[in-house]
């Protein structure tokens, strides 16, 4: 297969305030200080696998407008193929309002714009490049239909599907069985198994057992500094934290299912995908931005203080 990874997902440019604290509803705050910067699920997910050394392609959209050029232009830079990344006429690029308090916390209002006109029709069109890659991964600030068509291209072609269901929305059954893993956070996890009315357990470790039952094959919960909780039918496993000052976790995220993806790629059982995971979104929660703190291979070898992980 020609293609590592193929992610299937949205763009947004990220405009960053940070702040002290978080403003109440009807009160206005200060920024200290306001960044653009490129992001987007989908588009972080793609350049932080590509910066690791995965052969990466993006399924997307974007507006005919001066935020499309910087996404488009970011991507290019980490050597994302953008041939599957549609300019739409009509529909302006997604945006991000975010703001980062004092305590790394971050809030985020997302205008999907483009990123909702992205169709099953545009998942037929990329269906060869689906079928050359050897893992897809999809987000979900696209139509739930997308991701729907995304999880039969893959089948179809004997391509592992990585499904990191954020934000959380109901799903077909027909995505959810072929997710191999289904990766969320821990908040997510929560609501997917109170939406679904399985109980939610106390301990980190059964999270990822305990999303089994929606009939995933497989499933990685993240814990930020806890680690992450990995579980498969025959085994659960709990993967440490790995320790950082964290400055600004957005789009940590994305750079934890991404290395996963990426790693499935390359052969790893999951908890070793998971491993190298923490190891990355460790490195980009130490820097402002999502793309703009993702890693090279060799920050995430020099913190990995021993041996990388098997
Ligand atoms: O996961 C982080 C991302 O969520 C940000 O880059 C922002 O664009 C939102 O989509
Ligand atoms: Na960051």
């Amino acid at each position: 297969r020609e293609v590592d990874l193929v992610v299937v997902g949205s763009l947004n440019i990220d405009l960053t305030a940070g702040v002290q604290r978080h403003p109440l509803p009807g009160e206005t705050v200060q920024a200290t200080a306001l960044t653009t910067s490129a992001g987007g699920k989908g588009a972080n997910q793609a350049v932080a696998a590509a910066r690791l050394g995965a052969r990466t392609a993006l399924v997307g959209r974007v507006g005919a407008d001066a935020h499309g050029d910087t996404l488009l232009a970011a991507l290019r830079a980490d050597g994302v193929d953008t041939a599957h990344t549609r300019r739409d006429r009509s529909a302006a690029t997604g945006t991000a309002l975010i703001s980062v308090a004092a305590t790394g916390e971050n809030s985020i209002i997302v205008s999907a714009a483009a990123n909702a006109q992205l169709c099953p029709a545009d998942i037929t069109a990329a269906q060869p490049l689906i079928a050359s890659a050897r893992v897809v991964s999809v987000v979900l600030e696209i139509p739930v239909a997308t991701a729907a068509a995304t999880a039969r291209a893959a089948r179809a072609a004997g391509t592992r599907l990585v499904l990191n269901l954020s934000p959380v929305v109901d799903l077909p059954a027909e995505v959810l069985s072929a997710a191999d893993p289904l990766i969320v956070n821990e908040h997510e996890a929560r609501e997917i198994l109170q939406r679904n009315g399985f109980p939610v357990p106390d301990e980190d470790i059964a999270h990822a057992s305990a999303l089994l039952q929606l009939g995933v094959r497989s499933a990685v919960v993240t814990f930020g500094p806890r680690g992450a909780a990995v579980a498969e039918p025959d085994r659960a496993e709990h993967v440490p934290g790995v320790p950082a000052d964290a400055v600004d976790t957005t789009g940590a995220g994305d750079a934890f299912a991404a290395t996963v993806a990426w790693r499935l790629s390359q052969g790893d059982p999951l908890p070793t995908a998971a491993r190298w995971a923490t190891l990355v979104g460790a490195c980009s929660v130490q820097q402002p931005g999502a793309q703009p703190s993702y890693p090279k291979l060799d920050r995430v070898l020099s913190t990995a203080e021993a041996a990388p992980p098997r």
